[in-house]
């Protein structure tokens, strides 16, 4: 017994004093990056880029809807953060959403998808727009019908995946051109890569505000966020402040569990792209970055700050977005 605890402890010491001495004998960079509770978005990434071309024609494809009218690229904008800037989305004939289009971009490394987190992937994910009335109102079998029109579509499918055009590889292109969809070298990975020059030092103090205030317990990981659920309110009932009738989407996970528990749970939104994303959270109540914050504080963290400090996240979230490497050149 003894020795067995003996050497468990010796065990534990061992790789401690190991990982100190290569830590200060690395550059600080690598120093850095590992102490940080979020991490930089690989610069590139391994995607299939025949997929990619593919996926990223059917996304600006207007003829994924009923009266072709509008494409994934409508709602999901990607010259501006990848949403539509609506409190709530617009489908064929206008036909009103029920909740806030959130951006694509960096979509890949959300742990689930959609606000309840209803989808467990990119594939899976495609099903809903092109079927959902409100948004494009579409069957499959017409869909594919459609694109065998086309004089290009059905050569690329056989080029791409050497078979016909199906709903299965139709998803697979969308789903890989998504992942393709990343913003890496934003001003703050930069700093977290170790050039500490990238942020000024208002932003720096709101980094260290988002960490000391308790953002940082659910926005976290390379995504700021998108990596896990947790109620909208947890201190303070949001949906009581806001006295409007409650919705379907309110509800959250409830609808995809039917567990009490889950009412008003979300998934924590990724805050990569959130300086280009207003109006924000699931119901676009907000309509600034900054009334976004301020809710948080008092609905999350059931907290009051000094101005300065709220100021000083708003600046450190506008240094989360990067670039995105794909985009088409002008
Ligand atoms: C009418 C507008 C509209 C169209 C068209 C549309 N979307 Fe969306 N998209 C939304 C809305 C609204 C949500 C959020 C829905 C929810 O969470 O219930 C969403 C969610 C998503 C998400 C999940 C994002 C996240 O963080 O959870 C992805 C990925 C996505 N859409 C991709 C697509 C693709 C691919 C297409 C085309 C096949 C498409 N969308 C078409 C409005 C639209
Ligand atoms: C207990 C978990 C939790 C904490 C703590 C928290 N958030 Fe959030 N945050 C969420 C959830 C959940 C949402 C989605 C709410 C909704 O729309 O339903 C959200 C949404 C947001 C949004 C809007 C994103 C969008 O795309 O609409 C911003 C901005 C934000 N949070 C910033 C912060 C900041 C800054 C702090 C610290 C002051 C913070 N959050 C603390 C869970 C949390």
């Amino acid at each position: 017994m003894v020795l067995h605890t003996q050497f468990r402890i010796k065990f534990k010491r061992i790789p401690l004093a190991i990982t100190l001495s290569i830590a200060s004998a690395l550059p600080c960079v690598v120093h850095t990056v590992q102490a940080e509770p979020i991490s930089p978005i690989p610069l590139a990434i391994e995607v299939d880029k025949n997929k990619v071309a593919l996926g990223r024609k059917l996304f600006h494809d207007t003829r994924l809807s009923k009266d072709n009218s509008i494409s994934c690229a409508t709602c999901h904008d990607l010259a501006n953060g990848g949403d539509d800037g609506k409190p709530v989305s617009m489908g064929v004939k206008n036909a009103m959403g029920l909740i806030n289009t959130p951006t694509v971009f960096n979509s890949a490394y959300n742990f689930k998808h959609f606000w309840n987190g209803r989808a467990s992937s990119l594939e899976e994910q495609v099903d809903a727009p092109v079927q959902a009335s409100n948004e494009m109102d579409e069957i499959w079998p017409r869909v594919i019908a459609k694109l065998y029109k086309d004089s290009a579509y059905p050569a690329e499918f056989e080029k791409t995946f050497n078979d016909k055009i199906t709903r299965e590889h139709i998803k697979a292109s969308i789903a890989e051109f998504q992942r393709s969809l990343i913003t890496p070298n934003s001003r703050f990975d930069q700093y977290l890569r170790g050039n500490h020059q990238a942020m000024n030092q208002q932003e720096l103090q709101g980094y260290q505000a988002f960490k000391d205030y308790g953002c940082i317990s659910c926005h976290q990981g390379m995504n700021v966020g998108g990596n896990m659920f947790q109620v909208f309110g947890v201190i303070n009932s949001y949906f009581k402040h806001r006295g409007t009738e409650l919705t379907d989407a309110d509800k959250g996970r409830y609808t995809v569990t039917g567990r009490k528990e889950d009412m008003h749970m979300f998934k924590v939104p990724s805050l990569r792209m959130v300086a280009h994303t207003a109006p924000y959270f699931h119901d676009g109540s907000q309509a600034t970055l900054r009334d976004a914050v301020d809710a948080m504080f008092k609905f999350q963290l059931g907290r009051e700050a000094p101005d300065q400090d709220k100021d000083a996240i708003v600046a450190f979230l506008k240094t989360l977005a990067g670039q995105y490497p794909g985009a088409p050149k002008p």
